[in-house]
């Protein structure tokens, strides 16, 4: 598979796979080609058995600002429906194995976006985040009015929606909405770190845990918990199962095998 505006490196640690924005110029602006290559990664990533988590990332200066507003501009309602570019996120959203987005500088309109579309974003002390789309004439279009109030409650959305205004890494993850915030030197690093803790466990239980907590986000409460321990029970299943939990009791390290 070749990629225009993406760098793909299949293996950065061992069983982490790594998708890198390149549209340095434009500050990795989302044009369609882009999202519809991150798509393609990322399913060729959930297909991949030496594929366990995925980092995402951008570069120092900007993760991305937003959608391609070149590429907008001149377009109709029509146009907009017809092209409904922002279904390429669903399948996004649909990738099974856990995906961590590494941020540096700009993450904006669609760039905030599509780290909310991740599982969990590290950040550099640089990192910015924001829905300016007011400041151009429209309001968010890809999950920015809904994940971003979930993530940081409606007070802080509504005022980062309707002013434009950025939020600095440090304020972002005091509101819940990232996870780390560290040296601009060490923002890769740690994401991948993180992925390759999580690429040690059974990747059957986290991609069935990741699906679980998602859940949360769309129904109610019994429904989600119900959902949960039906997940719970099927682990069962899996060899993985049998041996994390003799490993417990042999006070030994598990091998996981996917199985
Ligand atoms: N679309 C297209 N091009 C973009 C872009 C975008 N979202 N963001 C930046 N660029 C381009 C600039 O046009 C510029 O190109 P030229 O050199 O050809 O002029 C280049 O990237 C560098 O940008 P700047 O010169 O503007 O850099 P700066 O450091 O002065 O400012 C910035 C940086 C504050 C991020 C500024 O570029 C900016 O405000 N960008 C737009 C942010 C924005 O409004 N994002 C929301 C887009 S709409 C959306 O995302 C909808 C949705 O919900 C999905």
């Amino acid at each position: 598979m070749s990629f225009e505006f993406i760098i793909v490196d299949k293996q950065v640690a061992p069983f982490v796979g790594l998708i890198q924005l390149n549209r340095p110029k434009e500050l990795n602006a989302l044009n369609l080609q882009l999202m519809g290559e991150i798509k393609d990664a990322l399913l060729a990533f959930d297909e991949d058995e030496n594929i366990r988590a995925i980092v995402i990332t951008g570069n120092e200066r900007a993760f991305a600002a937003g959608a391609d507003i070149k590429q907008m501009a001149g377009r109709t309602a029509i146009d907009m429906l017809k092209i409904d570019q922002f279904s390429t996120w669903d399948s996004i959203r649909k990738t099974k194995k856990p995906i961590i987005a590494a941020v540096s500088g700009f993450a904006l309109g669609g760039g905030c976006e599509l780290c909310m579309l991740c599982d969990m974003i590290v950040a550099s002390e640089t990192a910015q985040f924001g829905q300016p789309e007011i400041n151009i004439g429209v309001m968010p279009g890809a999950g920015g009015t809904q994940r971003l109030t979930r993530a940081v409650g409606k007070a802080r959305a509504m005022e980062m929606v309707l002013t434009g205004n950025f939020i600095s890494a440090e304020e972002a993850r005091e509101a819940g909405l990232i996870n780390k915030v560290v040296p601009v030197q060490l923002y890769l690093d740690e994401a991948i770190k993180l992925g390759q803790k999580i690429a040690e466990k059974s990747p059957i239980a986290v991609q069935m845990a990741k699906e679980s907590v998602l859940k949360a986000f769309d129904t109610g409460l019994q429904e989600g918990l119900f959902f949960e321990r039906k997940n719970f029970y099927m682990l069962f299943a899996t060899e993985d199962q049998k041996e994390g939990m003799a490993a417990f009791v042999e006070k030994r390290k598990p091998e996981f095998k996917n199985k």
